[in-house]
């Protein structure tokens, strides 16, 4: 009988999923979240392009948590609406495909549920994994959407040249890890900022920054930044905002670069702040250039094969902390943490 319906594709699965409860003011809570039992179908609609995914690991990423929020006016991605299935970028393989370019079987990443199973009605914005041998985790991070957007901010949007002098803030977390080994690689001197003590001693040791501070312990930002750039910054990559957006204005050097990620400091305030000192943007005539990973997804297959070489030759790495979703075997990011006996040699 259950093979029979499997063979005509009607067969149900439990599917146990993460819904948003209710609009998110101020930090989230984890009771605005609840795991509810559904049940999924491992077929595609007869005649769809659709897919279905078994999720293997979810990643919480930052933007998350604006697509929580209740806006007024649209934003660039759409707000997340209560009582659906969370969605985020996780590693997922395909148990059931209509479309051409999806084999049952193969390995992708991209946006998908937070819940076990998923139909993707429109796959085009899914990734194939090409190097299914690399620990599938690695595309929520290095190898996936952090990755990419370190990539493409650091050399499409910030413009290093060999011997810059690069600042990133958030340092130690997916994207800023990755940025300071490419600035490395490039031939630049690198700081990282970054919120604890461990941190700074990991970017030091593990990632190769050239220096490194917690910004939690410095009483002034300005003089921390005159101490490690006593000559000024190039590219300043940008992931906080705030007053260490502000600290790092009056230290441009001219003709700086500003690459503006994110500005994780803002996105639990419930009125944003403003940013003082932007006077040294014309004084000092730095370019301050925002982007979004989405408009590089092109670019993603030369990425992957760009940074697995380099994974495979170079440094150390990071893994992530991983748990499981509540009664799934679906595992969820949580933090980043340092793992001494990784395989490959990318810090990931
Ligand atoms: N433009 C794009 O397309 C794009 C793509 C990906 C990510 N992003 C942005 O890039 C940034 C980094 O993302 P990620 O994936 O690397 O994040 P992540 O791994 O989750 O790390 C975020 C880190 O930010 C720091 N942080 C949190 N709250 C902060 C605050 N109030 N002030 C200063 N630092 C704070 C924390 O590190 P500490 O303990 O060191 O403070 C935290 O671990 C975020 O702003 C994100 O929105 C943008």
């Amino acid at each position: 009988m259950a093979a029979a319906a499997a063979a005509a594709g009607t067969e149900e699965v439990p599917n146990r999923r993460v819904i948003l409860k209710r609009h998110v003011t101020g930090f989230p809570a984890e009771d605005d979240m609840e795991v509810v039992a559904g049940a999924a179908r491992l077929a595609v609609p007869p005649g769809s392009a659709a897919v279905v995914l078994k999720n293997l690991y979810l990643s919480c990423d930052p933007y998350m948590r604006g697509r929580m929020s209740k806006h007024d006016r649209p934003s660039y991605v759409p707000d997340f609406v209560p009582g659906e299935v969370l969605a985020g970028h996780g590693v997922s393989k395909v148990v059931a495909s209509g479309h051409p370019d999806f084999k049952v079987g193969d390995h992708v990443w991209g946006i998908t549920g937070w819940e076990e199973y998923t139909l993707i009605p429109n796959p085009g914005s899914l990734s194939k994994i090409n190097h299914p041998e690399m620990p599938l985790s690695y595309y929520t991070g290095a190898l996936g959407m952090p990755g990419l957007s370190a990539y493409a901010g650091f050399y499409d949007v910030a413009k290093p040249k060999k011997g810059d002098y690069v600042f990133v803030s958030a340092a130690a977390g997916a994207v800023g890890q990755i940025v300071g080994q490419l600035a490395k690689f490039t031939g630049c001197y690198v700081v990282g900022s970054a919120g604890s003590d461990e941190k700074v001693n990991l970017l030091k040791t593990k990632f190769g920054f050239d220096e490194a501070f917690n910004y939690k312990k410095e009483q002034d930002l300005n003089a921390a930044l005159q101490r490690y750039f006593p000559e000024g910054i190039d590219i300043y990559f940008e992931n906080v905002g705030g007053t260490m957006l502000e600290a790092v204005l009056l230290n441009m050097r001219v003709h700086g670069r500003i690459t503006v990620c994110g500005m994780i400091s803002q996105y639990n305030l419930e009125q944003p702040e403003g940013v003082r000192n932007l006077l040294s943007l014309i004084t000092k005539r730095v370019r301050m250039e925002g982007f979004l990973v989405s408009d590089y997804l092109g670019e993603y297959h030369r990425f992957e094969e760009e940074m697995h070489s380099l994974g495979s030759s170079q440094g150390a790495m990071l893994a992530s902390n991983w748990s499981p979703l509540p009664g799934s075997n679906v595992m969820l990011r949580r933090f980043q943490q340092p793992c001494s006996a990784c395989p490959i040699h990318l810090v990931i």
